[in-house]
């Protein structure tokens, strides 16, 4: 009678152990036939009620049913470990044959590629370039440039003050001064750099870019002028545009102009961009003021030269065909992957 109850059990146990699918479910078998309350264990409590000959066959019976049931535990813990192993290294092989996956590469903001393009066409026609503060004294943002304190046409530009005496420069202009507080004519730098003022739309930001060109030397003329910056023209649009130069002011220069180049957009018949003028603005020129080179100490009698400031992202505005300024700061990589 208890033989056969004890082939039941072990019949039964072997095949929960056969049956597990994992190592989770086999240790639930386990626990379920060997553990402390298991049935197995439970099965030595019957010893008690055992005669005492019957004891010794049925306490050798029970180990080495617990013996055989943990045996086949083992065996079939490490054939699930196998599996489960096997299974991993199909799931994370790696095929070493696949071609790598390239890193991807950044590209220059526009506003920086162009500006080196516009720095590379002067530097060919024999500029320096030169640096200046962005946190700018009075005197190199206006005075040096003949705009005393009070001068209305300081209102031209409104003015970040930063503290007393110091502004966020307004044009790269300040650049001029001290260039020429330190060296002698003659001189032939272009000075590029932020400037920052008080303005923000569509075509206006309170920070952009400006690049300033100076050139000061014996005998300069307008025409000298002109000739550089049709140069400049010429090979920034990869095209000869026709110019015109407004008369302008700026207290700085003598005479003053504003250039235009005929609108890259239509050709010159007039659109939306260059509001129907055929015609785009580019930069502020002009001869230097004799008052400039006497701040600097120049000899007005010895020496002339000429000036201009243009934007930068003027220029790239109209090479790319950018309707809007803002796009430049706004950093959305869908925007600047197009460069
Ligand atoms: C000036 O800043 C003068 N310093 C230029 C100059 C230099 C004249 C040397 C004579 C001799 P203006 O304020 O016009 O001038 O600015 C020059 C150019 O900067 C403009 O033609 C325009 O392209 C650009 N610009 C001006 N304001 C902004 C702005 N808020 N945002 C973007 N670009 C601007
Ligand atoms: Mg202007």
């Amino acid at each position: 009678m208890v033989s056969t109850e004890l082939a039941e059990v072990r019949a039964t146990a072997l095949a929960a152990v056969e049956a597990a699918e994992d190592l989770a479910a086999l240790e639930a078998v386990r626990v379920v036939w060997l553990g402390k309350k298991g049935k197995i264990s439970r099965l030595m409590q019957r010893m008690g009620r055992l005669s005492a000959d019957e004891r010794p066959a049925f306490g050798r019976a029970v180990n080495e049913l617990k013996g055989e049931v943990s045996g086949a535990l083992a065996t079939r813990r490490t054939a699930l470990k196998r599996a489960e192993g096997a299974a991993r290294l199909a799931a994370e092989r790696i095929d070493v044959t696949l071609p790598g996956r390239p890193p991807r590469l950044g590209s220059l903001h526009p506003l920086t590629q162009t500006r080196r393009e516009i720095e590379s066409i002067f530097q060919r026609m024999g500029f320096a370039v030169e640096r200046g503060p962005e946190v700018e004294s009075d005197y190199y943002n206006f005075e040096a440039l003949n705009l005393p304190p009070d001068h209305p046409a300081r209102d031209m530009q409104d003015t970040f003050y930063v503290g007393p005496g110091r502004v966020l420069r307004t044009h790269t202009s300040s650049v001029q001064g001290r260039v020429m507080a330190r060296r002698e004519p003659p001189i032939q730098i272009i000075a590029p750099g932020r400037v920052y003022r008080r303005d923000s739309d569509n075509t206006h930001s309170p920070m952009f870019h400006q690049i300033e060109g100076l050139l000061v030397d014996r005998e300069v003329s307008f025409g000298d002028l002109k000739g550089v910056l049709q140069s400049f023209i010429n090979q920034i649009f990869g095209r000869p545009l026709p110019l015109r130069f407004r008369p302008s002011y700026f207290p700085f220069t003598e005479p003053s102009a504003e250039m235009d180049v005929e609108c890259v957009m239509c050709g010159g018949s007039g659109c939306r961009v260059c509001g129907h003028t055929g015609w785009l603005e580019i930069l502020g020129c002009g001869m230097v003021d004799p008052n400039v080179f006497d701040l600097a100490g120049y000899d007005t009698s010895r020496v002339s030269g000429f000036a201009f400031g243009l934007g930068i992202e003027r220029i790239a505005m109209l090479k790319h065909a950018i309707p809007d300024l803002r796009l430049f700061f706004e950093n959305d990589v869908r925007f600047l992957e197009q460069f």
